[in-house]
């Protein structure tokens, strides 16, 4: 370790101090690193691998928000493990087969996979235009998932745990979904006709009875009731692990996994009998194992999965997943992120309703990182949140434009900072001694940006990333708060002492930012970039290991001292004007004078 060169002027608490703090700080490296080897208890073990993936989109329509939603959350998790250094896969894609898919290729007068292209076409789009960084992008369709499947299928048969049997019950078309007596209730259909639906999503049921084949469900309650008491966050938040646990208090009947083909033609043939397709659920699951390399070499990726769904599929992967995996000897993912759904004036989006938010309209109108940082910020596992293009204006202005934003403008403005370089700090003026000009508040906030990135760890980590970005926001509001404290445009540049404090103040200032921008890449990678280019801060900069805050006071060297800013000095994120604002009267964005 290098000590700096101690000034004489230093009297014996001051010294007393700065040793206090390089202890402190030596001990949050030692506890960083051990975080980093302790987040992810596997990493010495799995070379630091991680394997994230969405549900593959139905193809029966277009993407809506919902859909960028558990995207943007899987994108944000895979960033985040790039930041910390992991060797991380993020797959997506198109969930292709079955009759709903088949019924609307032909409501469409298309052949299902000409129909299919179209559809997976539109969700790569939106995806690629949001920056969704996935590194495979799936479809049932191809080749390699088919061989997958049949291969899987292969296996459980081989087990016994497939056999030939008959089902007779309700399904609906619109889930993909057999259901219980007791999941089924009357209703009345638009033209006021008596159906039966599915109590949970609403959708039509009907009535069927068919040979078909079963899967050996009912063998495993137990094994999966030992997989989730075992293991407390296989499932996650703990409210959806609860639920998949009451489920498993009932008896679990045998599951079919095949259809007529008679009746479904677009999908797998069940191998060795051409007579039976099979069910769309096994196949859309198996294209986690696919991804991974299945059948062969899947063992580095699949030993890592999480998995990243909403709450209305968590039967599907909490309960039959598993189960199928467990048949075939195959490890159980690390986790199920679940996550709650978007409303629309609090009712659920649907074509009827005539409600559906449109992700590309949103994100041309509220830019790609507004939409992503709302979704995230607003976005609660935990229960359903309502969306309306006024909250995404209000919340992306104050949080984004106004005090994020303003932070950056003040600190870069060439009035404060005629060099346009990252400052010098002044040891003496900032000192903890109480003989410095800093106050009290300045060194709580100075402690809490310095806990910022094991705070934000931990949300991140449990895909509570509102929490992490209501932690970033909390300090950015502190720095802002700092900086019109000590006022630096009412210091006189021209005396050596006052300029010495603005510079410290502004040196302080942009490494509060840098870790801002270090910690929001995963949320608004584009805006970040921008930010930490401002702030002179190179690619390769801008990782885990290099949230060291403020080495400075530290009595370290700090690398980014005496360095030229960017040159691009252009808004971090413009003010959004309301739709109804009055167009005589636009509301310029206000620069205070001292900015000019
Ligand atoms: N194809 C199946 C998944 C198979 S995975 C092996 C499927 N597709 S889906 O297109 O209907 O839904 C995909 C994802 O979008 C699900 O996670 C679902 O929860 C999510 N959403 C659909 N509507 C939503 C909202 N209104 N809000 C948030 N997410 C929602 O299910």
């Amino acid at each position: 370790m290098k000590f700096p060169v101690l000034t004489v002027t230093w009297g014996c608490r001051a010294f007393r101090r700065f040793q206090q703090r390089r202890v402190l700080l030596a001990e949050q490296r030692l506890w960083r690193s051990a975080l980093i080897c302790r987040s992810s208890s596997q990493l010495c073990r799995d070379h630091r691998s991680f394997y994230i993936t969405t549900p593959i989109f139905y193809v029966n329509a277009s993407p809506h928000l919902g859909h960028l939603y558990s995207a943007v959350i899987a994108d944000c998790l895979h960033r985040w493990k790039l930041l910390q250094g992991f060797d991380s896969r993020f797959a997506t894609g198109t969930d292709e087969h079955g009759l709903k898919i088949q019924q609307a290729a032909e409501a469409a007068g298309k052949d299902p996979l000409t129909f299919s292209t179209e559809v997976s076409e539109r969700f790569k789009n939106l995806f690629s235009s949001c920056n969704i960084s996935f590194t495979d992008y799936i479809r049932t369709t191809e080749q390699r998932h088919r061989r997958a499947v049949e291969h899987f299928w292969s296996v459980l048969w081989n087990k016994g745990l497939i056999y030939k049997g008959s089902y007779e019950g309700w399904y609906s078309t619109q889930d993909e979904s057999f259901l219980t007596p007791s999941q089924v209730g009357d209703a009345l259909d638009p033209s006021g006709k008596a159906v039966k639906v599915s109590l949970e999503s609403g959708h039509k049921v009907e009535w069927m009875k068919e040979e078909n084949y079963m899967f050996r469900l009912s063998a495993f309650r137990s094994r999966l009731h030992d997989w989730l008491v075992e293991n407390p966050g296989a499932v996650q938040p703990e409210r959806f692990q609860l639920a998949v646990l009451q489920w498993l208090q009932e008896e679990l009947p045998d599951l079919s996994v095949s259809r007529q083909r008679s009746r479904l033609q677009w999908g797998v043939p069940v191998p060795g009998d051409p007579e039976q397709t099979v069910y769309v659920w096994l196949d859309a699951l198996v294209n986690y194992l696919t991804v991974a390399g299945y059948p062969e070499g899947h063992g580095q990726w699949w030993r890592v999965a999480h998995h990243v769904i909403g709450k209305d599929i968590l039967k599907f992967h909490a309960v039959y997943w598993p189960a199928f995996l467990l048949g075939a000897g195959l490890p159980l993912p690390r986790a199920i992120h679940v996550h709650s759904h978007w409303t629309v004036g609090g009712r659920k989006m649907s074509k009827s309703l005539g409600n559906v938010v449109d992700p590309f309209e949103h994100s041309r109108m509220f830019t790609n990182d507004g939409i992503r940082y709302f979704l995230l910020r607003q976005g609660v596992p935990d229960s359903d949140c309502d969306y309306t293009p006024d909250k995404v204006r209000k919340l992306l202005n104050a949080e984004l434009a106004d005090s994020l934003g303003g932070l950056l403008n003040r600190c870069t403005a060439p009035a404060l900072n005629p060099a346009q370089v990252y400052p010098a700090f002044c040891c003496q003026a900032f000192s903890g001694d109480g003989r410095g000009r800093a106050a009290a508040e300045d060194h709580h906030m100075v402690a809490a940006v310095r806990s910022l990135p094991t705070v934000v760890e931990k949300h991140y980590e449990s895909m509570h990333v509102y929490k992490a970005l209501e932690a970033i926001s909390a300090c950015v509001r502190q720095t802002n708060g700092f900086v019109q404290r000590h006022a630096p445009w009412k210091l006189d540049r021209r005396d050596a002492k006052e300029r010495r404090w603005s510079d410290t103040v502004i040196h302080v200032s942009l490494e509060c930012l840098r870790i801002y921008g270090t910690l929001l890449q995963p949320v608004v990678p584009e805006m970040s970039d921008r930010l930490l280019t401002r702030l002179g801060v190179r690619a390769h900069e801008r990782s885990w290991k290099d949230l060291d805050f403020l080495q400075r006071y530290d009595g370290t060297d700090c690398p980014f001292e005496g360095r030229p800013l960017g040159s691009d000095s252009g808004l971090l994120f413009s003010r959004l004007e309301s739709q109804n604002a009055d167009k005589r009267n636009p509301k310029k964005s206000k620069k205070p004078a001292h900015l000019k």
